[in-house]
């Protein structure tokens, strides 16, 4: 009997496979390159990348946990979807029934939430990071201005998630927050009325606020990340500070410092 690995060379040869993939059956390094290069997904990332610059040490995979959480995040928060209605009084009462009606509702809706806490954690961990290890600087100056974007970004969708439940938290929790805007010089007071859709916090508030979260801050927070991934790839691949490369064992001779200069050029690898 044929091994599955077996069926899947072949499935990889017929038409309708290359019709989608058109790299093809193979295990070279330019057919491993030429499956990232011929993807509109991982077109955005280099398709060679140093094995220094994979280690846990370099990045902490903070950048690849905070993604990690989103995309958690985005399928459990489609999921909610199906239950909620952004109305009030409906809103709190569709919150009561996910706890004590739908099946693994609390389950569901903690997993939400907890991976929000998360996200903001990590994203905070991952600029630190970032900030320390000096990646910030030419010519990477212009992804750190996407990444503190994508923090604001991280932290609106947060805010916006407070006041869906509709309960007395939520409530005053925005009451606050929208108070803490209204004192912005100038344009203050016209913050607050766009953001609440009125003079306080009402039903028009919580459709505004279930919009944001559920449509315009997820559609932003996809197309800067996908800008933040490819100005990786355009900005030389990530950044190893010289001293950590020497260190990492994996790296194969002459690399690092082949990889140093690729670093401060801000060639395309
Ligand atoms: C939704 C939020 C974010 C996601 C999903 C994200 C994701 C990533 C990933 C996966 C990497 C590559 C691996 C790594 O360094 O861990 C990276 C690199 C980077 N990120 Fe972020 N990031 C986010 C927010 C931020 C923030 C808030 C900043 C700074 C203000 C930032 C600045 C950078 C920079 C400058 C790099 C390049 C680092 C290098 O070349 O070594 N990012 N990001």
């Amino acid at each position: 009997m044929k091994p599955i690995s077996a069926y899947f060379e072949e499935l990889r040869t017929t038409r309708a496979w290359r019709s989608v993939f058109r790299s093809g059956p193979g295990g070279t390094r330019l057919h491993s390159a030429l499956v990232v290069q011929q993807n509109i997904f991982l077109h955005l990332f280099a398709t060679k990348a140093r094995k220094r610059v994979m280690s846990f040490r370099a990045t902490w995979y903070l950048g690849a946990l905070s993604f990690g959480t989103f995309l958690i995040l985005v399928v459990t928060g489609v999921l909610l979807m199906l239950y909620y209605h952004p109305s009030a009084p409906q809103a709190y009462a569709d919150m009561k029934d996910l706890q004590f009606v739908v099946s693994s509702g609390v389950f569901l809706r903690n997993l939400h939430r907890w991976s929000a806490h998360a996200m903001v954690f990590l994203v905070f961990a991952h600029m630190f990071k970032v900030f320390y290890r000096g990646a910030y600087r030419p010519p990477r100056e212009f992804n750190w201005v996407i990444g503190v974007i994508l923090l604001l970004t991280t932290l609106l969708l947060s805010y916006t998630g407070y006041l869906l439940p509709w309960d007395q938290l939520a409530y005053w929790a925005v009451t606050v927050g929208s108070n803490i805007a209204s004192a912005v010089p100038l344009f203050g007071q016209d913050i607050r009325y766009l953001l609440l859709g009125g003079h306080q916090v009402n039903a028009n508030a919580l459709l505004r606020f279930y919009v944001l979260h559920c449509v315009v801050l997820p559609i932003a927070a996809v197309l800067l990340i996908a800008v933040h991934f490819w100005r990786i790839r355009k900005d030389g691949g990530l950044y190893v500070p010289e001293a950590a490369a020497g260190e990492n064992t994996l790296a194969p001779a002459g690399a690092a410092a082949e990889d140093a200069g690729a670093a401060t050029r801000g060639g395309t690898p």
